[in-house]
């Protein structure tokens, strides 16, 4: 139960109930999800012991890792030639991984970068082979993305790997690049939160902990064509042909159960697209609250703008810490922005009900009044 002491002229709110939770990841989960997980854990589905205790190669637990990949094949409509894997390393390993398997030695990857994870992901493909940077909006301070028109792709790149939502600056790509060669995304903050349109990718990956599960899996969607073209030999490991062939090695067993669960519970409320429209609606309303003076600002252009993770400062940056504290002590969690950036972060996955954001413009709105 959402804690009901969330009101307004409540300053202190009971903490072993649950809070409206922006955290960036991890982040809030649907609550049906975890009383299901709760209710399952010490004995799952008649098996005598907790999913946590049984064999990855028992039946049961077969079971479950079809059925997250079934979800996931129903929620993006994909076909047999796009491989779903569960890795593990979170979606920072990817950035060694992607380019471990796709960067030739004589070759060139184009990225992208519009944000924190992007410059991340720069960085570890050039401890590997040569990068070349097709568009950045860094001396923008991340508040844009550029488009696509305007990159500087090679003519010969390997692959081209673009951060569709930066976590960190609040930057969302609102279309899916079709380009001469693959692309490659890290769609971590934003997957199954909008529709995506797969026919110009390649390698599609996301950490879970954030619209998915818990942390601990990271779900990469590889198409078969794209992985063909990886060289070899490679680290059994870290060659994603072994993962798409077979269960090479214990995977993150109970992080695949919940985000089996976490997939059900979004195809039960009608997929993507119905979220989709959950997600905008939730987006707009606080937006439409930031930009109605300038006592909040928002810190990206209008048409970059995240849906999943809204940043913005306050007026007066002294103000801001008392923001924090007061929305902590009225049940609204984890607001504060990404150490790298400051100001207030609220992020808006799946799993934020609609009552979240209400409560959270309604806290903004008594805050501008009481600190004009
Ligand atoms: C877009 C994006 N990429 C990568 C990462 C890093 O993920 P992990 O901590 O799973 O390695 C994050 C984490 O917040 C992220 O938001």
């Amino acid at each position: 139960m959402y804690n009901s002491s969330s009101r307004l002229d409540s300053t202190t709110v009971d903490r072993s109930e649950r809070q409206y939770n922006f955290s960036a990841g991890p982040a809030t989960l649907p609550e049906e999800v975890l009383q299901e997980a709760k209710d399952e854990l010490p004995v799952y589905d008649h098996v005598g012991a907790s999913v946590m205790e049984i064999s990855h190669r028992s039946p049961a637990y077969d079971k479950i890792e079809e059925s997250a990949r079934e979800h996931l094949r129903a929620l993006l409509d994909l076909g047999d030639d796009w491989h779903i894997l569960f890795l593990q390393g979170g979606a920072s390993m990817q950035f060694h991984q992607v380019p471990l398997n796709f960067l030739p030695e004589d070759g060139v990857a184009d990225y992208v970068v519009t944000g924190r994870w992007g410059t991340k992901a720069v960085k570890e493909a050039r401890l590997l082979g040569d990068v070349h940077i097709a568009a950045s909006s860094e001396d923008d301070d991340f508040r844009s993305v550029p488009d696509v028109a305007d990159w500087d792709l090679s003519d010969d790149a390997a692959y081209v790997h673009i951060t569709t939502n930066e976590t960190v600056n609040g930057n969302q790509m609102t279309d899916d690049p079709v380009l001469e060669v693959p692309v490659v995304t890290d769609a971590s903050s934003e997957f199954l939160g909008r529709p995506m349109d797969l026919e110009g990718y390649g390698l599609v990956y996301a950490g879970a902990q954030k619209n998915l599960g818990p942390a601990g899996v990271t779900v990469v969607l590889v198409h078969e064509d794209f992985l063909q073209r990886r060289t070899q030999p490679l680290p059994t490991m870290l060659d994603y042909g072994t993962h798409a062939e077979r269960r090479f090695n214990t995977p993150p067993v109970f992080p695949i159960y919940m985000v089996e669960k976490v997939t059900r519970w979004l195809r039960e409320r009608g997929g993507v697209d119905a979220i989709h429209a959950i997600n905008q609606r939730k987006a707009a309303k606080l937006y439409d609250r930031i930009d109605q003076n300038d006592f909040y600002q928002g810190t990206v252009a209008p048409a970059d703008r995240s849906i999943m993770n809204v940043t913005f400062r306050l007026h007066d940056p002294d103000l801001e810490p008392v923001f924090l504290k007061q929305a902590e002590q009225r049940g609204l969690m984890s607001l504060k922005g990404h150490r790298s950036v400051g100001g207030i972060r609220a992020s808006l996955y799946n799993a934020m009900p609609e009552a979240g954001v209400d409560a959270l413009v309604s806290f903004m709105d008594a805050f501008e009044v009481a600190h004009r």
